[in-house]
């Protein structure tokens, strides 16, 4: 058989640890989900259908893609659906990548843009975050005429850092039509500052290379469901259209989807539960002494030193979290917003791991 090299030398996939013995017992703050769980209007419209499942659903997604279009004011012919935002990532390299193409991204960001882009043959170009934050005016240099595409994620997974309308514009302004800017607003829903660039209005303006991807695995609360969308001009939503699985979104994603739309006081909740959360942790982190990235997103990066043994004392002390070395951002974790007995839960076993280090570092 005739494997492909660059395929062999990708990382094997590794799982995430999963819950194991009773799920109470373990706090799970390592994926960024949703704590206040789904709405349950979306829950309310899974049941309904369920009876509906054998059959195939709509290939088109067409309710779901007509609502997020009313939305962004846009025609549906510039709305995609895909199985989880991280399928999107995946159909636009497989869409736009050829063998030896450059892909810039930051380093110390979403880890599928690198992986999609290797598995392509292609050859990621990171370029180093700026205090945890994206550094466009870097990575708009690093573009050569071998750039296909550009990542940029905002907020940024894993710091929670954004950039703001103006260095976004310059971006935008600085790179040639060539290459595809592809921006993951994931967590869009829970950025605070008030610049925070609308590139919805960039994609109204017919904006021929910007692709806007976001999901409903985040304040949604619908991770399990597989549900992520992009905003681009129909002439690339089209072009991937081609590429996608036809049956690449399932039935109950999207009635689910469709009604967790509506749900805007499960939104607001979500949004306010990650404010208060985020308030929580620097509070309690000041007065660690532990320096942490400030973010605008549901989870929250914290300089701990030996990020491994910080993870594991904490998983030994039921709380999961996850280490950011192996994401580009050495010495830290990133803490996913939990219930606000979770988040005390969290620091009363950060407060006794960080003592135990200490101690075993004194010891002759
Ligand atoms: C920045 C970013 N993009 C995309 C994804 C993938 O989301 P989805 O569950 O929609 O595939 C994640 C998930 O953690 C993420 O953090």
């Amino acid at each position: 058989m005739h494997y492909k090299d660059w395929i062999n030398h990708l990382p094997a996939y590794k799982p995430a640890r999963l819950l194991t013995g009773k799920a109470t017992e373990m706090v799970k703050l390592s994926s960024n989900e949703n704590a206040l769980g789904p709405s349950l209007r979306a829950i309310e419209a899974l049941q309904n259908a369920a009876e509906t499942i054998y059959r195939y659903p709509d290939a088109q997604a067409g309710a779901l893609r007509r609502a997020l279009a009313e939305r962004a004011g846009l025609p549906p012919e510039a709305v995609l659906c895909g199985n989880g935002s991280d399928e999107l990532v995946f159909l636009i390299c497989v869409g736009f990548l050829r063998e030896g193409d450059e892909v810039v991204m930051a380093q110390g960001t979403f880890i599928s843009y690198l992986l999609r882009s290797q598995a392509m043959g292609a050859h990621p170009v990171p370029v180093p975050l700026r205090e945890y934050t994206h550094d466009l005016p870097a990575m708009a240099e690093a573009v050569t005429p071998a750039t296909r595409l550009l990542f940029v994620c905002n907020p940024n997974n894993p710091t929670g850092t954004t950039n703001g309308a103006s260095e976004m514009h310059d971006l935008l302004a600085h790179v040639s039509d060539e290459v595809l800017v592809v921006v993951d607003e994931a967590y869009i829903e829970f950025a605070t500052r008030p610049d925070y660039p609308d590139l919805l209005s960039e994609v109204r303006r017919g904006r021929p290379n910007l692709v806007l991807l976001r999901t409903f695995a985040k304040i949604y609360g619908l991770a399990g469901l597989r549900l992520g969308y992009a905003y681009g001009h129909p002439d690339v939503i089209d072009y991937l259209n081609r590429v996608r699985p036809v049956f690449n979104v399932n039935a109950l994603a999207q009635v689910a989807g469709l009604a967790a739309l509506d749900d805007v006081d499960h939104v607001a909740r979500s949004r306010a539960h990650a404010d208060a959360s985020r308030a929580f942790f620097e509070r309690a982190l000041t007065t660690l002494g532990l320096p942490y990235v400030p973010g605008e997103a549901n989870f929250i990066a914290v300089e701990v030193g030996d990020d491994a043994a910080v993870t594991e004392g904490l998983y030994q002390r039921g709380v999961m979290v996850t280490p950011l070395s192996g994401w580009g951002v050495p010495g830290a974790i990133r803490i996913s917003f939990g219930l606000p007995d979770q988040n005390e839960r969290c620091i009363a076993a950060l407060t006794e791991v960080l003592a135990s280090l200490e101690g075993n570092a004194r010891q002759p």
